[in-house]
């Protein structure tokens, strides 16, 4: 953040009602680590800038310096538009309890803002979502798109518990939402699986991270790819093209068609700077599906 001028008491109260002292932010607090490092940096602007810290932001500041807690947890709310936001309780650990489920992934806000600005595709449908982690994805699309139904699934008890912790928080309704929750392993699915669930759309988003990944998460499409009018939105950040390659061949040698869609602006989310996405829809049939 770039300042040119001395930041007055006024514009550092400014600051922290809209941040620490936001009453979504109070109610669901960021990681600890997270709000130290906020302070810190206002701290450091405010006196680069030839100001004196106000009362409030040293007292804000030693606070959280007193406060202990397990500081991996926290919640991130997203903003939406005026009206929404969306908060979810994650884990900033890149793997914690053995699982990557635990926080929000880069190209699930990406996949996101497809489904808002795409919303017509999904209503009334009938969605399953691969991999789902802690929600946001599947919350989005429950808040802007009208499913008919919604099937979260993930291979992680851990993830799945904090799914539907996630969705309590941000449906007071949640008990009558048209969802289900299902512990699924992309290696065991079956056509059984396919049946009961019966998706009329797949959605992923960042399950194409680790090559040796790649071919369970093909099986698992090509079995729930039932009917001829199903199809799939996987949304990837790439990391690495040859892994992001390597899929795409594999999806070609299970006979799936694919079709990667033009880009959107990404003007919902707050995205890190260096990451780049690519968007498929794939199906059985070309012609007729969703
Ligand atoms: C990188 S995270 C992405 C989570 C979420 N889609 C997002 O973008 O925030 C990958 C997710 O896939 C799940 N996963 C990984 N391998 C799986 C498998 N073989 N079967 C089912 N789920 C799996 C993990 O538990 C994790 O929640």
């Amino acid at each position: 953040m770039e300042v040119f001028s001395p930041l007055t008491v006024e514009t550092q109260t400014g600051i922290l009602n809209v941040t620490i002292k936001n009453p979504t932010s109070k109610k669901f607090p960021p990681p600890l680590t997270f709000r130290k490092m906020f302070l810190k940096s206002l701290i450091n602007i405010v006196e680069k800038y030839g100001s004196e810290c106000s009362d409030d932001l040293v007292e804000e500041y030693s606070r959280i310096l007193s406060e202990q807690v397990d500081d991996n947890e926290g919640y991130f709310s997203y903003k939406i538009n005026e009206v929404d936001t969306i908060t979810l309780q994650e884990n900033t650990s890149f793997v914690a309890e053995s699982t990557t489920g635990l926080q929000t992934w880069e190209a699930s806000k990406y996949l996101s803002e497809w489904c808002i600005k795409n919303h017509f595709v999904l209503e009334n449908k009938s969605i399953l979502e691969l991999g789902s982690g802690i929600g946001l994805l599947g919350i989005t699309v429950l808040k802007f798109c009208s499913p008919s139904k919604y099937m979260f699934s993930d291979k992680s008890w851990a993830v799945l518990n904090k799914l539907a912790a996630n969705i309590k928080i941000n449906f007071e309704n949640a008990d009558n939402l048209p969802i289900e929750q299902h512990q699924l392993v992309w290696t065991t699915m079956n056509d059984e699986d396919a049946q009961r669930l019966l998706p009329d759309v797949i959605l992923g988003a960042d399950l194409v991270y680790d090559a040796d990944m790649i071919e369970s998460l093909v099986h698992a499409l090509k079995t729930t790819l039932l009917n001829s009018s199903s199809c799939a939105y996987i949304a990837n950040t790439i990391r690495n093209p040859e892994t992001n390659e390597k899929f795409l061949n594999h999806l070609g040698a299970a006979d799936l068609i694919y079709e990667e869609l033009k880009t959107h602006e990404k003007d919902i989310f707050v995205y890190n700077k260096s990451s780049s996405f690519k968007m498929y829809k794939i199906s059985k049939n070309k012609i007729n599906c969703c």
